[in-house]
Order: structure tokens, then C-alpha cells, then sequence
């Protein structure tokens, strides 16, 4: 039985996740901003922000020990740089907010739980235990709107490989899965059908939005397996973003 911490938990990616890993027979902990402190389908929920120290800390110690953590808390907000049309810049708050929501608050998360993760007993690879970051495919194919996510996604992956050496010592593995689109509430409310559509003709075999499921399925291979450290792996069904006519 592994001990679970995964932040986002209440919803999308880390719902699957949480709902896969306790199915398994793990023990599991989650921390989410939307939730309440409560336990459900052998899920422990505790309500925090993953940018407050005292609340990462309540969640951590919830746990007896930390194998791994899978972070997949997160926002996203599509703007352009400048309205032309109501000659506006956009509100420096709002890239703030999403930069310290996805690349600050998951930075404190890691920095907390390594900790905790470096007192496990090592395995016979030496190793003692497994953290795993969400990215998405726009830190590299982002279209008009998404500067923000792009950044965000974009520093999260170049994070990885040095959080993978610095973790080293310790026998803590790192990798991130750079999503494509998947049928979460976060895409299912902010996108349009028209936009949709066109996720799915840029998503070419299969055709369709990811099942967060299938999220949860690499999740917890890239677990199991000892020898994948410090690797980003696209999850998108061979989606490009081509420029929009
Ligand atoms: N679904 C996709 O297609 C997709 C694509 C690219 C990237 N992502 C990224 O994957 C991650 C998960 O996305 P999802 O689709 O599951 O979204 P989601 O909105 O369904 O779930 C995200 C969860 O994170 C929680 N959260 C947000 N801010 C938080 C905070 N400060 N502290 C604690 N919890 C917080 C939310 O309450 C929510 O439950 C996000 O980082 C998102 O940007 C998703």
C-alpha cells in the first residue's frame, strides 16, 4: 500500500486520480482549494491553497508517510496581451494569480513534501519515492490567449529535470505528464463548442477529449517504474496546435 498525496484532488485529473489510487487500496490525501474537510470513497479531502505553507503542512500530516505525490491542482485563463478593441492591457493580476497558482503554489507543495518523502526507507533501486508535476502541451504549442498557460506549463517542465538532480540524493524521482485536452471541468467550462471541435481536429488518434482516467493509468505507471526520472511525456493523443484560419 502506497501513501498518496495529491493536490487538485477534488475535481478533473486529480479526482481520477485520487478515485484510481484508493480503488488500489492506497492510502490517499488530497488537498484542494474547492473542497471541504471530509473523507470520501476512502479519500481523505482536506480544504487549502496550495501557496499556504500551514495548509500544505495539515494535508502532509495527514499522511504517516509520503510515497507519492502527484500535483495536479491548477488554473488556466486565456487573455490576450492587449484589447485592441477596448484598447485595455491586460490585467497584470490575472497572469500574476495563475503563475502563482500553478508554478508557486507547486513549487511549496514539492519543497514541503521532499522533505517527508527523504525519511521513507529506500526500495532495493535506492529509491524513496516518486513526484509527479502536471504540465500541458502549450508550454510549447500555445495558441493567441495562452501566454499565461504557456508560461505556466513552460516553467513547470523546465523544473523537472532539476528538480530530479536535486532530489537525487535522496532517491526521489521527478517527472511531469504535459497534457493535451482532457474532459475536466476546467475545459468543459471555459471552451466553446466551436473550440472543441477544433481540439479534436488537432487531436489526431484518438479523436477525442483524454479520459482523466487515462491520466491516472501514466500517473501511476510512471510510479512503478524506477528508471523513468526527470522526463516530461506528452499524454495527447499526438495533438499539434496548428494556427487557426
Ligand atoms: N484538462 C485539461 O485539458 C488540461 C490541459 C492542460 C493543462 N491542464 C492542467 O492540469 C491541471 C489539472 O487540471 P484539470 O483539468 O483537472 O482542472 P480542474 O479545474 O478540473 O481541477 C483543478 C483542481 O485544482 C484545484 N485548485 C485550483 N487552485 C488551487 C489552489 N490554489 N490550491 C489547491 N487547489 C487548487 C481546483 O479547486 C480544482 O479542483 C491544471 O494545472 C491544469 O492547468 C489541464
Amino acid at each position: 500500500m502506497l501513501s498518496c498525496l495529491v493536490t487538485g484532488g477534488h475535481s478533473g485529473l486529480g479526482r481520477a486520480v485520487c478515485q484510481r489510487f484508493a480503488r488500489a487500496g492506497h492510502r490517499v490525501v488530497s488537498l484542494d482549494l474547492m473542497t471541504e474537510d471530509k473523507t470520501e470513497d476512502n479519500v481523505q479531502h482536506i480544504r487549502g491553497d496550495v501557496r499556504n505553507e500551514a495548509d500544505v503542512q495539515k494535508a502532509i500530516s495527514r499522511l504517516p508517510k509520503i510515497d507519492c505525490l502527484v500535483s495536479c491542482s491548477g488554473v488556466a485563463n486565456a487573455f490576450k496581451i492587449f484589447n485592441f478593441e477596448s484598447k485595455r492591457p491586460q490585467r497584470l493580476e490575472d497572469f500574476k494569480t495563475l503563475l502563482e497558482i500553478n508554478v508557486f503554489g507547486t513549487f511549496n507543495v514539492l519543497r514541503l513534501v521532499a522533505h517527508k518523502m527523504a525519511q521513507n526507507q529506500t526500495d532495493p533501486n535506492g529509491q524513496r519515492g516518486s513526484i509527479i508535476l502536471t504540465s500541458s502541451i502549450l508550454a510549447t504549442d500555445a495558441h493567441e490567449g495562452q501566454t499565461g498557460t504557456a508560461a505556466s506549463s513552460a516553467a513547470l517542465n523546465s523544473m523537472t529535470l532539476p528538480l530530479a538532480r536535486d532530489l537525487k540524493d535522496v532517491g526521489i524521482r521527478v517527472n511531469t505528464i504535459a497534457v493535451g485536452f482532457f474532459a475536466t471541468p476546467l475545459v468543459e467550462r471555459s471552451e466553446s463548442q466551436e473550440l472543441l471541435s477544433f481540439i479534436r481536429l488537432a487531436t489526431p488518434c484518438p479523436s477525442r477529449l483524454g479520459d482523466p482516467e487515462e491520466f491516472a493509468h501514466l500517473a501511476e505507471r510512471l510510479i512503478r517504474n524506477p528508471m523513468i526520472n526527470g522526463s516530461i511525456i506528452r499524454l495527447d493523443g499526438a495533438c499539434r496546435w496548428p494556427e487557426r484560419g
